[in-house]
């Protein structure tokens, strides 16, 4: 069976653009493939946390993971620092891993502009991932696009370490979705839906109420053309709302495109309303009780307890591997 791998840092905000690049997959998985979901607290940390609403926006996500229908029964589900492997292979991949490769990091180069003094860890980000995947013997990864270069990374490092020391690691694979891999913003189309975004209305977060939702994608931004179609370049609002439609309906976009001719975008725009409202209702219904259970907490204990054995036998093997230890 294949193994699969995937985290989300807790942060607040978590948008459909997570949900559709990512979130959407980890259900899909669960049934053919051993999955490990993970909160990646460790990741968020790169940048200055406030420690109640880290602890907080930890619970947060895992109450969305399980709403949106990952079950930790079929899956492993866990947060990152009650694994302390992750950390400790972090430190040999940091000693397997080049200055230069993470110099060329897109997202490091973006965040460190954001932040006055940027803190090693988040030059060091992506090797922290690479040890998340490489301790899991992951063959996939289902992420956003965006994630693409770091998965390259974590592939290269596995392909290295495995020429220098034998066969050590399973070099994964990323996976990534047709439509709703990159969910822009509805204020600006031409940068990505982020969860940082001063502008609430940027973005629809999956536990936004429906009028909110609502708001969110009347004022979308489109064009002063007046037609429906699909040019990322020419359009890129209207085939960004195209986009998610297709995500939440499973029409295609040209479809879509067939349906919509002759109407207006307010028309669209009402319509996708009503689409958005109806596939985020049951995630919304159930996250409070999941939030508040025992259950929840219970679930991420034993999740951590599984992930740990994993991740113990290959922290032995890469020691014994690389000559570290008695
Ligand atoms: P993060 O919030 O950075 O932890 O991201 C969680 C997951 O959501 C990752 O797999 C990202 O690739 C994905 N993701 C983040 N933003 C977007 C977006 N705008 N469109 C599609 N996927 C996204
Ligand atoms: N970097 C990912 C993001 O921002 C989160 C992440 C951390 C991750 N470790 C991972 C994703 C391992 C997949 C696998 O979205």
């Amino acid at each position: 069976m294949s193994r699969v791998f995937s985290g989300v840092q807790p942060t607040g905000n978590i948008h459909i653009g997570n949900y559709l690049g990512a979130l959407r997959q980890f259900v899909d998985l669960q049934n053919d493939s051993e999955c490990i979901y993970c909160i990646v607290d460790m990741h968020a940390i790169t940048v200055p946390q406030d420690p109640k609403e880290l602890k907080k926006h930890i619970l947060d996500v895992a109450a969305l993971y399980m709403a949106i229908g990952v079950d930790p029964k079929k899956s492993i589900v866990f947060v990152q620092s009650d694994v302390k492997q992750h950390a400790e292979l972090g430190w040999i991949l940091n000693c397997n891993t080049y200055m230069g490769e993470l110099s060329r990091m897109t997202q490091y180069k973006q965040k460190k502009q954001k932040s006055e003094n940027p803190s090693v860890g988040l030059f060091d980000y992506p090797v922290l991932m690479a040890s998340d995947i490489l301790l899991y013997d992951t063959d996939t990864v289902p992420v956003g696009n965006d994630q693409k270069q770091h998965i390259e990374l974590a592939r290269d490092i596995a392909i290295r370490v495995n020429g220098k020391y034998g066969k050590t690691f399973v070099v994964p694979d990323g996976r990534f979705m047709k439509s709703g891999a990159r969910v822009m913003s509805l204020d600006d189309p031409t940068s990505k839906m982020s969860k940082s975004n001063p502008n609430e209305k940027s973005r629809i977060c999956l536990l936004d109420e429906p009028n909110k939702v609502k708001k969110a994608i009347m004022s979308a931004t489109t064009d002063s053309e007046g037609v429906i179609r699909y040019s990322v370049k020419e359009k890129p609002g209207i085939s960004n709302l195209l986009d998610i439609y297709s995500a939440f309906s499973g029409k295609s976009v040209a479809k879509l495109v067939k349906e919509y001719e002759g109407h207006g975008y307010g028309d669209f725009k009402k319509d996708l309303v009503e689409v958005v409202n109806q596939s985020l209702d049951p995630i919304r219904n159930r996250y409070q009780e999941i939030r508040q259970s025992q259950e929840l907490v219970d679930s991420l204990k034993e999740g951590a307890e599984k992930a740990s054995e994993i991740a113990e036998k290959t922290i032995k093997r890469v020691k014994k591997n690389m000559g570290l230890g008695l």
